[in-house]
């Protein structure tokens, strides 16, 4: 990727300031500039409302953190929105695209990527290879095709070239040779990241990107997000952890119980009724606005099993990132339904860190661990 290109009448999206919403903001609220307006979307699974969003609208050019409690639906309508999974009602569009029964490859081709609350990178193939996958999402590509045969020519060498760009962006160049199931967990959410941006996509939307990165890596994944912004993208993220929302977000929306609940700018949505009571129950005395707010509730929280807002994201690798030879190429699919992987919805709740995974590592300092 370039770095953002200014003409004289261009904005920097890093200073732009002007509103987000066109009037108040609340749920549901107009923007001035949307990328993706949802209607009605709703999903329900047995006698669960997991999604029953009215209206959504997402800031182009903004960073946008998408919050709720455990259960919340957040990664359900990520699901949805792009098509993983479909709603019982409701109709969405991504520039003025309609994605209504859109495949993901489609969508992902429009240029609206995501990434997975448990990492999904193929554990059996080397790094390059993942981030050649990012750029395959064409229907009836076989994945022989595409890493053995070699029959891409030029396009395949555009591929790996823009492959290359992305992993000494990231800090993966090191690791191009090596088997994805060799990096650590963070290294594996940055690898997600960078094989996602291999369709040059306009809208990321990252479920829990910082969810069991080693703390020496969080700092680096919050710049990642950050300059994603810088080169005009959108993003959209989900993220437990209130720091970092305010940290980073331009604009936060809160789900709860399948809704929005409320939105807004971060410190204004934090002193919101609705957030906390989303969040806390009966703890109704805590001020997230207040200095030392958010911490307090993070307290709160930890001491309150019943509350816990963090995840661990396991990094697990699945048995299906075996892949086999007559795959399709999956760019970024989840497993099917019944397999929870697909929306990281249970392995998470054991909050468990995978015993093949290794520790995470500050970039540069590992040791080349591939196994031949
Ligand atoms: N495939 C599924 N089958 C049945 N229920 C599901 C499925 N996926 C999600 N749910 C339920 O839908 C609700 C919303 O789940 P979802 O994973 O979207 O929440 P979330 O906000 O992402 O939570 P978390 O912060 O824990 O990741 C939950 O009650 C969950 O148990
Ligand atoms: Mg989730």
């Amino acid at each position: 990727m370039s770095e953002p290109q200014l003409t004289a009448d261009a904005v920097d999206y890093m200073t732009d300031t002007r509103p987000i919403a066109e009037g108040p903001a609340g749920p549901g609220c107009a923007k001035r500039d949307p990328i993706v307006v949802a209607d009605d979307v709703s999903r329900r699974f047995g006698g669960i409302t997991a999604v029953d969003v009215e209206h959504l609208e997402i800031p182009r050019h903004k960073i946008t953190a998408l919050i709720g409690p455990n259960g919340a639906g957040k990664t359900t309508l990520f699901n949805l929105l792009t098509g993983f999974d479909t709603p019982n009602s409701g109709t969405w569009q991504f520039e003025g695209t309609n994605l209504e029964g859109m495949s993901s490859y489609k969508v992902a081709r429009l240029g609206m990527v995501r990434t997975f609350q448990l990492t999904k990178v193929m554990g059996k193939l080397t790094v390059l290879e993942n981030m050649r996958l990012g750029a395959s999402a064409q229907p009836g590509e076989k994945l022989r095709n595409a890493l053995f045969q070699g029959i891409w020519g030029k396009r395949e060498k555009d591929i790996t070239a823009q492959a290359d760009v992305l992993l000494a962006k990231f800090k993966l160049d090191t690791k191009r040779g090596d088997y994805a199931a060799s990096l650590s967990g963070g290294q594996r959410k940055l690898l997600e990241m960078a094989r996602a941006l291999m369709v040059n996509p306009k809208l990321v939307m990252l479920d829990e990107p910082m969810a069991g990165v080693n703390p020496a890596l969080t700092q680096s994944l919050l710049d990642h997000i950050k300059n994603l912004k810088a080169e005009g993208m959108t993003v959209l993220f989900v993220e437990h952890d209130m720091q970092m929302v305010r940290h980073i977000a331009d604009w936060v929306v809160v789900m709860a119980e399948g809704k929005v609940v409320a939105e807004g700018p971060p410190a204004e949505v934090m002193r919101d009724q609705a957030v906390i009571d989303a969040y806390l129950g009966a703890h109704h005395d805590v001020d997230l606005g207040a200095a030392g707010g958010v911490q307090e509730l993070e307290e709160v929280l930890a001491a309150d099993e019943e509350s816990v807002v963090g995840t661990e994201d396991a990094g697990i690798l699945s048995e299906e990132s075996v892949l086999s030879e007559d795959s399709e190429i999956l760019a970024v699919r989840p497993p099917d339904d019944e397999d929870d992987d697909g929306d990281g919805t249970r392995e998470r709740r054991t909050g468990r860190r995978a015993a093949d995974s290794p520790p995470d590592v500050v970039p540069g300092t590992s040791h080349d661990s591939r196994e031949d």
